[in-house]
């Protein structure tokens, strides 16, 4: 859903803690992830200095958009939101998302409808009170109950406001006496301040001598001391919900003694850090999850509709959002000024900007013709994550002969830093709008897997180079498609199999240049264990790591035989039951009698190098050792080849510049697409063959080659 905002809320906790940490040096975040360090040490030595900083460079300098809470005008929506319209008042969540921002994309299920009488100043507190609302529930109270809040900041004073419509009696405690006058004035029944010597006494007597029968802990800090009182004003059984960042230290013999259940209450709820939920859309069953993150903020609404609950009284600062270092000036307590919430007002009127200029100066002699031999090339990059500003980016500027125009990526923030960074004179969020530039004549495609042969295709039609990273399609039939579409066109369409471009990859292929007879060729991968939530994995991004980077070895294996595989019989290793494939075996058969296996395991032991592959034939072995070592072996002499130091070289800048010397005229390169292609295809029939249990053949002819 795509919102044009009208206000977002500034969350004091969230952000103090987020706008600090990026202000950490280097040092500081050494000294707290002593693992990366180790990390760094072992890149350092394999890929070299340069690239390990690049690549270090890269991750920290990712920006973090803040804000989590908003509300504002629905503008578009994409084709499975169709619960919402154009125009209509809309309240969105989650970090990332509803940023603070003039214009915000969120996935529908962090996006609710704003009820009649909500003013979209209240309805931009949603996160905020849905987290409140999330606590209340984790804490199980009921109508009559008695109930402390411990911390009256924000979220502290939106709970007392939820348990009050809850029907319970409310008791405030907090160290400051202004939010503790605040909560009072805002319907808690009782409220205290923590260091109010007869703070004991008093919670004893409003709760008529039996103790709390919840305490909700909405404080922030480092300390375990409301902790500790929480377990002091509570009953016994009662139960004690963390809702802030607190001190974990459990007072165990209060909570033995009382037999206390402590709940750690998770964010807006039931959903949060679901990718399923959050960013694909896919509800949980009401019958089963009555109360999920969405439904919360409805819950909250729909209390500030009724009135029970005004969130208007806490904004204590309002600015327009061109004034926003105001408010993180006091957030940070640069300016001294007592606070509660604050809010950033954004314009009306302001018209989307899609492609935005970022001043770079002059740019050095712009490219030509789109399409013609020139000298200049007009770099449009797609997709500027993790690979693209570690390898591939610098590989372009290393190169005199790239001009980089213009970067996009799926968040307008990502693309103008990755533009300000490393020199782009435009930023935006579509690729189309790059696409009508004329001076952008190649397109470099690094987005993540499903994104890959649409965009490449539209960059084709639309009459420009394209550089794609790899797998080039996730289907068959996206890659019969982008083939359709490069064929038309008639541009290059160059694919990032950069191992064939690897300097020993070379010296192994010259080794069996003369060779009369097959060779047999045994790839082995130890890629160490993925992250269970890494993007790779992710059935509709991502296709699993096999599909992921199988297609490398194919196309090596492919390269070094010097014809395609006509056949490839493959077994997945792991659950048959999993959604995609990333772990498997696969044998290769050529038409020339060589036969090739990749075994391709996540399972083993990452101090082991990556990659290793050892060819037999013709009279000779050769081995290469994770593109740093090659070994040859032929009528009893050996010859070792690659870098003493361990340096690692996978073709990477060989390839970048292989695409700039196509694009520059030098050569068509459609015998590289149509390689690359039926490396694609290979892997993807060898997917196939994992599910059939079959050999499959392959038949170029289906993919029009
Ligand atoms: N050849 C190799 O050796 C090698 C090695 C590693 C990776 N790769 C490949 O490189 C590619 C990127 O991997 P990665 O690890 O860099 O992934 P990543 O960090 O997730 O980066 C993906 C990029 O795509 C952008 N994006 C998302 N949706 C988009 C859209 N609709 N339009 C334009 N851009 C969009 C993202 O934007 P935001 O930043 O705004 O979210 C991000 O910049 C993958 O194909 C991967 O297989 C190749």
């Amino acid at each position: 859903v795509l919102v044009r905002n009208r206000f977002s809320l500034i969350s004091a906790g969230t952000e103090r803690m987020v706008v600090e940490a990026g202000g950490h040096g280097l040092l500081t975040t050494a000294r707290r992830r002593p693992d990366l360090v180790r990390r760094t040490l072992d890149m350092a030595v394999k890929q070299g200095v340069g690239q390990t900083i690049e690549t270090v460079r890269a991750r920290l300098d990712t920006p973090v958009a803040l804000g989590y809470s908003c509300a504002g005008d629905v503008l578009e929506v994409g084709s499975e939101a169709r619960e919402f319209e154009s125009g209509q008042l809309v309240a969105c969540a989650g970090t990332q998302y509803a940023n603070h921002a003039e214009f915000i994309a969120v996935p529908r299920n962090l996006c609710v409808a704003v009820p009649e009488g909500v003013s979209a100043l209240a309805a931009s507190f949603v996160t905020v009170g849905a987290i409140a609302v999330h606590g209340v529930r984790v804490a199980d109270v009921r109508l009559g109950e008695s109930v402390a809040v411990i911390g009256l900041g924000l979220v502290g004073q939106l709970t007392v406001q939820v348990l009050k419509a809850a029907g319970c009696r409310v008791f405030g405690i907090d160290l400051d006496a202004g939010r503790v006058a605040q909560a009072l004035q805002l319907g808690a029944d009782a409220a205290v301040p923590r260091n109010e010597p007869g703070l004991l006494e008093a919670a004893a007597a409003f709760s008529l001598a039996r103790g709390l029968d919840a305490v909700i802990v909405t404080a922030d800090t480092s300390s375990s001391d409301p902790l500790e009182l929480a377990g002091q004003l509570a009953r016994d059984r009662a139960v004690v919900s963390a809702v802030g960042a607190i001190g974990m230290q459990v007072p165990r013999s209060t909570y033995y003694a009382k037999e206390l259940q402590l709940r750690l209450s998770r964010s807006y709820g039931p959903g949060r850090y679901d990718r399923e939920y959050e960013e694909q859309g896919i509800d949980y069953p009401i019958a089963y999850v009555r109360w999920t993150e969405r439904r919360n903020m409805e819950a909250f609404l729909h209390l500030a509709s009724s009135g029970v609950i005004q969130p208007e009284r806490l904004v204590t600062h309002r600015f327009p959002v061109d004034d926003a270092e105001a408010a993180y000036a006091i957030l940070s307590g640069k300016v001294k000024e007592p606070y509660l919430a604050m809010v950033l007002e954004y314009p009306r009127q302001v018209a989307p900007e899609r492609l935005v200029s970022v001043d770079q100066g002059p740019m050095a002699a712009p490219p030509t013709h789109p399409m013609g031999p020139t000298a200049a090339v007009g770099v449009g990059l797609v997709g500027a994550g993790n690979f693209a500003r570690s390898v591939l980016i610098p590989a372009l500027r290393g190169d005199a002969r790239s001009r980089l125009i213009g970067v996009v990526t799926g968040t307008g923030l990502n693309a103008q830093r990755a533009a300000r960074r490393f020199g782009f004179h435009y930023a935006g969020s579509n690729h189309h709008d790059l696409l009508a530039r004329p001076d952008v004549n190649a397109v470099v495609v690094a987005t993540r897997h499903h994104l890959h042969a649409a965009i490449a295709a539209d960059a084709l039609r639309s009459g420009k180079h394209v550089f794609l990273e790899k797998p080039m399609a996730m289907r068959v039939e996206e890659l019969t498609a982008l083939l359709d579409a490069w064929r038309t066109a008639g541009g290059i369409l160059f694919v990032g199999y950069n191992r064939r471009f690897a300097p020993l990859a070379a010296h192994l292929r010259d080794c069996f240049a003369q060779r009369q007879r097959p060779l047999s060729l045994h790839y082995r991968v130890n890629v160490g264990p993925l992250p269970a939530n890494s993007w790779i994995r992710d059935p509709v991004e991502g296709g699993g790591a096999f599909l992921s980077e199988a297609c490398h070895f194919v196309d090596l294996l492919h390269w070094l035989v010097g014809h395609p595989p006509e056949r490839v019989y493959a077994k997945r290793l792991g659950s048959d039951r999993a959604a995609v494939v990333d772990e498997g075996v696969a044998q290769l058969e050529f038409p020339d009698g060589s036969v090739g296996s990749i075994t391709y395991c996540t399972d083993g032991d990452p101090s082991v190098p990556k990659e290793r592959l050892e060819v037999i034939g013709d009279g000779a072995v050769a081995i290469l050792d994770d593109f740093v070592r090659l070994t040859l072996a032929r009528r009893g002499r050996t010859k070792r080849l690659g870098s003493r130091v361990g340096r690692q070289d996978k073709g990477h800048r060989a390839e970048v510049r292989a695409f700039l010397d196509a694009v520059s005229g030098a050569d068509a390169l459609k015998a590289y697409t149509r390689d690359a292609a039926l490396s694609t295809l290979a892997t993807l029939r060898a997917l196939d063959s994992m599910r059939r249990r079959e050999p499959v053949d392959l038949r170029p002819e289906e993919v029009g080659l």
